[in-house]
């Protein structure tokens, strides 16, 4: 590879860095994404992102599904610059839109932002998508909202994410005072108190007043308790908290927290900073040829998600990519590794928002989005040099189960297409009873969105109309060692075997109490939420 396209592709590594925000509804999602944009100069004013979202029910002519609910089913990336560096957040759908795609989603990115509401702590969804992170190992940095109302004392919340994720933990700034009381944070990095000023609804990027912790002046502005207790905790923190190890960052195992207030957006600049700082640049991924390093001179990436339907009057599906090495260029040839073919790249996307520009290059930790008339499925690799293959995207642990039926016999055959390319394509995973008289599949998902996608497509791509029928399941468990280790275990009364779409014995299971009794009995069973990649 010519030196002078080696060093552009480590440049571009360089100045890039990926994140994916995990949070529960109502965190603050989308207010802190909102504010980050703002400080990239991607958007002039707070509420754009939401007027877009509103906007876009209004006159999309998107899935006719996403207006008649009101959600946005689009996972898009956003990309931005700041200080240098070029920013890409993968947007993690969330709400009634969670999906699998939410997981993959996190398939796709270097870095986590752990997201939480001050007065509420660590939430189940956030949980979740934490599970995920971890199996990545991905850095996790935690920004703690809405310190402006009253919430939970931040040693406190500190202290639930020890215990609870097993995550150690590094204040990378301070509150002083919560609530009506909140006036800013202290930045343990420059050593600096950032006074709070409310800026009108927060609307354009607010005005912090910064001073050294020791300036006089400062104790006159700070209520005197407040100040006297924020140099008690620090005391604490110097004394009893562990130190700023980045290589426990990187390793997932450490995660600096942040301080602030979305809405009123104080301390998201200094946490934008302290996180550019810190995260990980775009990182290697696993393949059967070993770690693939981002500046391995050829061109790789793989499939995370698949979008169908985005335009329903061209009924295109994009597939989106994630970019591992080397340099994407539009109008590139590359090869499929599953099917060994050879691909003309020829209609690039990026996808900001709604909207959709083409791109010409992108480099690794970008993602850009491609028409996919069909060849693509989730995990695929596509290559130039080597023929390569990404580890691929497991399936997660689903916790809706419902049979499918179709009751007219005559649409048999549509049925089965349908239900076998939406298969593929990722939008639901597919189990069989294990009696021969239950024909019809079972859906299992992570979100109810996914059965409501299922149906959706059936009647307005394949003709066909479907009941569901609810299962009283809610954990599903892959038998690690096969079919021989259930017959050892005998009948299991607790669970319903099923078998997933590769033959594999799964147990469905209604609740983990039921796991755990299934464990007590049987120690040596080997269960693993999440199928091995097939
Ligand atoms: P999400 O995407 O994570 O679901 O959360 P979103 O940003 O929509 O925020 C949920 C609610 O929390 C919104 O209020 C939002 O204004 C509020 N919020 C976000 N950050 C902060 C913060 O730092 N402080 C306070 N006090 N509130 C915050 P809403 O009433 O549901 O919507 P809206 O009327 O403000 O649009």
């Amino acid at each position: 590879m010519a030196a002078d396209l080696k060093t552009e592709i480590a440049q571009a590594v360089q100045a890039r860095r990926n994140f994916a925000i995990i949070s529960h509804p109502d965190a603050g999602k989308t207010t802190l994404t909102e504010k980050l944009l703002l400080y990239g100069g991607a958007i002039h004013e707070a509420g754009a992102v939401k007027a877009r979202r509103s906007q876009r029910h209004a006159t999309s002519d998107w899935m006719e599904m996403e207006q008649q609910r009101g959600i946005s089913i689009t996972s898009t990336v956003l990309q931005f610059d700041y200080d240098g560096y070029q920013i890409n957040l993968l947007d993690t759908p969330g709400h009634q839109d969670f999906s699998e795609d939410t997981y993959r989603t996190l398939a796709a990115a270097d870095n986590a932002v752990m997201l939480i509401d001050a007065a509420k702590g660590l939430e189940p969804q956030t949980r979740k998508l934490f599970e995920v992170c971890q199996m990545r190992s991905l850095p996790i940095f935690t920004f703690v909202n809405k310190l402006d109302r009253p919430g939970r004392e931040a040693l406190e919340l500190m202290d639930e994410i020890e215990q609870e994720l097993g995550l150690q933990t590094y204040a990378v700034n301070w509150p002083i005072g919560m609530g009506d009381r909140f006036q800013g944070v202290y930045d343990r990095r420059r050593q600096e108190i950032h006074l709070f000023e409310r800026s009108e609804h927060g609307k354009r990027a607010a005005r912090e007043t910064v001073w050294k912790i020791d300036d006089p002046a400062v104790q006159d502005l700070i209520d005197p308790a407040l100040y006297a207790q924020l140099l008690e905790e620090l005391e604490l923190l110097e004394e009893l908290g562990a130190d700023l190890d980045l290589a426990q960052v990187h390793r997932g195992k450490m995660t600096p927290i942040f301080f602030g207030s979305a809405m009123t957006n104080f301390g998201v600049e200094l946490f934008l900073e302290a996180f550019l700082d810190y995260a990980l640049k775009p990182n290697a991924y696993h393949s059967n040829l070993g770690d693939i390093d981002p500046t391995y001179e050829s061109f790789t990436g793989f499939v995370f998600k698949l979008q169908a339907n985005m335009d329903p009057k061209h009924r295109d599906r994009v597939a989106f990519i994630r970019v591992c090495s080397g340099k994407f260029e539009k109008d590139m040839t590359v090869q499929h590794t599953r099917t060994g073919k050879t691909i003309r790249l020829s209609r690039p996307q990026k996808l900001f928002a709604q909207g959709r520009e083409s791109i010409v290059d992108a480099y690794p930790g970008d993602i850009i989005g491609l028409n996919n008339p069909g060849m693509f499925a989730i995990g695929d690799t596509i290559f130039q040099g080597k023929k390569v293959e990404f580890d691929g995207i497991p399936c997660f642990s689903p916790e809706l189960f419902a049979y499918l039926r179709n009751p007219n016999p005559s649409k048999f055959k549509q049925f089965q297409k349908g239900m076998t390319e939406l298969r593929e394509e990722g939008a639901v995973q597919v189990m069989y009873s294990l009696d021969e008289s239950k024909r019809e599949p079972i859906l299992a998902a992570v979100g109810q969105l996914q059965l409501d996608v299922v149906q959706f497509r059936l009647q307005n791509e394949y003709g066909v109309e479907t009941r569901l029928e609810i299962l009283p399941y809610t954990v599903a468990r892959w038998v690690q060692e096969g079919w021989s280790a259930l017959e050892a275990v005998g009948r299991i009364f607790s669970a319903l075997t099923v078998k997933d779409s590769w033959g594999r014995p799964v147990l469905l299971f209604k609740n983990t109490w039921n796991v755990q009794q299934l464990l007590g009995d049987h120690p040596d069973l080997a269960l693993a939420a999440i199928a091995p990649v097939a």
